[in-house]
C-alpha cells in the first residue's frame, strides 16, 4: 500500500444552531478579545449581529471589509486591526475569502513573520493566535485546509501553505448559510463537488482517508446541492451542504485539486468570475478531456451519485458523470459558457499561457495537459 500522511483540523462541530456554544468554546481556547474577520455581505445579511448577540459579553472586535479574492492589502488592514485591539484570538466568519483572511492574522498578528515571509510551501514558522473558522458558504472548505490564497498582482494569486494555518475549531452550523443566495450556493457547491472529484483522481497523494471523504462528500452533496438552490431554509440539506463541503475540503487539502482548478484560476484573475463558477464552467470538458486516463475512477464515483445505474463499462458511466454533471449546473442556473460569463475570444490565448503556471495543481492530473490543450478546453467551452 501507497504510503500517505494526513492532516486536517483538531475539532469539528456539525450541526444547526451550533454557533451558540461558541463562547464556551472561545474560554476553551483562551479567547477573552477575539477580532472577528469577515465581509460586507456577512453584515448586511445580518449574520455578524447574530455572532455578536452570541458573544454577548465577551468583548470582542471586527474587521468588516474582507472583498472576495482578498489582495494583501486587505490582509494588512485587517493585521493592524488585530494589533491595535491587542486581539488574542481571531474568529474567521464567512466564506474562503474571510476564512483564508482570517488565518493569516492569526499567523501574523502573533509570530511577527510578515506576508513575504510566509508565502510558499511550509514557510510559515507560527506561533499563531487561537483560531475558530465558521463558514457560511458550502464551498472552499477552507475550514479545514491549511491554505490561504492572497491575489498579490492584477491577475496572480500566492499561497500559504502550513499546518500552522489549521484552525482549532471548525463550526458547520447550517442556520448561517440559510439566507445564502440561490447563485453563490450553486457555485460555491459546485466549487466543493469538484474537490472530491479531483481529490478522488489526484495523481500523486490519492489515499484511502482522501477517497473515503471524497465518496462521502460527493454523496452528500449529489443529494442536497438542487434541494437547498430551490429551498434555501431547507436545514437538512443545508447542513448536509456545510458537511460535504467540509469532508472535500479534508480530501483535497490531502490528495490535492488538478485541471479543474488550473484553468478556473485564470478566469477568476482576469474577469473576476467567482471561484466557484469559474470551475463549473470549465468542469465538464476538463472531465472529457482526462476519461481516457481516469475512466476507471470517474465510474467509481458515477456509482456513488447514480447507485442504481445499469451502465456496465467504465467508458459509458463516465460519460454518463459528464452528462448528470452537466445536468446539474443546468438545474442550479449557473451558465454554462464562458462568453455568457464575460470573457471574450480573444483571451483565450492569454487564459491557456497563464494556465500552464498552474503547475502546483497541473502536476496533480490524472493526465498531462498542454498549452494547446487547455487552449483547445477554452475553445471548447467558449
Ligand atoms: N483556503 C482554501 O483552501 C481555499 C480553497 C479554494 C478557494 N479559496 C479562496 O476562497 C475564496 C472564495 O470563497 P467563497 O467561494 O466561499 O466566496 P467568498 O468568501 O468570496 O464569498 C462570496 C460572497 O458570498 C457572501 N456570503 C457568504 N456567506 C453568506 C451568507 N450565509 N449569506 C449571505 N451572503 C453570504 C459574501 O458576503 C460574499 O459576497 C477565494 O479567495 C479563493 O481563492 C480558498
Ligand atoms: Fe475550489
Amino acid at each position: 500500500m501507497q504510503p500517505f500522511t494526513f492532516t486536517t483540523t483538531r475539532s469539528l462541530v456539525s450541526r444547526p444552531g451550533a454557533l451558540k456554544e461558541l463562547p464556551d468554546y472561545c474560554r476553551q481556547l483562551g479567547m477573552e478579545r477575539p477580532l472577528i474577520v469577515t465581509d460586507r455581505g456577512i453584515v448586511s445579511a445580518g449574520l455578524l449581529d447574530q455572532l455578536e448577540d452570541v458573544l454577548g459579553q465577551l468583548p470582542s472586535d471586527s474587521y468588516c471589509d474582507v472583498v472576495a479574492d482578498p489582495p494583501e492589502s486587505v490582509v494588512l488592514e485587517a493585521l493592524a486591526k488585530a494589533q491595535s485591539m491587542q486581539a488574542d484570538g481571531i474568529i474567521g466568519f464567512g466564506g474562503g475569502s474571510s476564512m483564508d483572511t482570517a488565518k493569516l492574522i492569526a499567523l501574523l498578528a502573533c509570530s511577527g513573520e510578515s506576508l513575504d515571509q510566509v508565502y510558499g510551501v511550509e514557510q510559515a514558522k507560527g506561533p499563531r493566535l487561537p483560531l475558530v473558522l465558521i463558514p457560511t458558504t458550502a464551498g472552499t472548505g477552507s475550514e479545514v485546509t491549511a491554505v490561504a490564497i492572497v491575489t498579490t498582482g492584477e491577475t496572480t494569486k500566492t499561497g500559504v501553505v502550513s499546518p500552522i494555518l489549521l484552525p482549532d475549531l471548525a463550526i458547520l452550523d447550517a442556520e448561517l448559510t440559510v439566507g445564502l443566495p440561490g447563485h453563490i450556493t450553486a457555485a460555491t457547491g459546485i466549487d466543493a463537488m469538484v474537490h472530491a472529484i479531483e481529490a478522488y483522481t489526484s495523481a500523486h497523494k490519492k489515499n484511502p482517508y482522501s477517497d473515503m471523504l471524497a465518496r462521502e462528500a460527493l454523496k452528500l452533496m449529489a443529494g442536497s446541492l438542487l434541494t437547498a438552490v430551490e429551498n434555501g431554509e431547507d436545514l437538512e440539506a443545508r447542513q448536509q451542504m456545510l458537511l460535504g463541503a467540509c469532508l472535500a475540503g479534508q480530501a483535497f487539502a490531502n490528495a490535492p485539486v488538478a485541471a479543474v482548478h488550473a484553468l478556473a484560476y485564470p478566469l477568476g484573475g482576469h474577469y473576476h468570475i467567482p471561484h466557484g463558477l469559474s470551475n463549473s464552467l470549465v468542469l465538464p470538458e476538463v472531465l472529457r478531456f482526462n476519461a481516457s486516463a481516469a475512466a476507471d475512477l470517474y465510474a467509481e464515483l458515477y456509482d456513488v451519485l447514480v447507485p442504481s445505474n445499469d451502465y456496465a463499462t467504465a467508458d459509458q458511466k463516465t460519460q454518463a458523470m459528464i452528462q448528470w454533471l452537466k445536468q446539474l449546473i443546468d438545474s442550479v442556473g449557473l451558465p454554462t459558457r464562458l462568453r455568457d460569463a464575460g470573457v471574450k475570444e480573444k483571451s483565450l490565448e492569454i487564459l491557456a499561457a497563464d494556465a500552464m503556471l498552474q503547475q502546483r495543481l497541473l502536476v496533480n492530473n490524472p493526465r498531462e495537459v498542454s498549452e494547446a490543450d487547455a487552449l483547445a478546453i477554452y475553445r471548447a467551452v467558449f
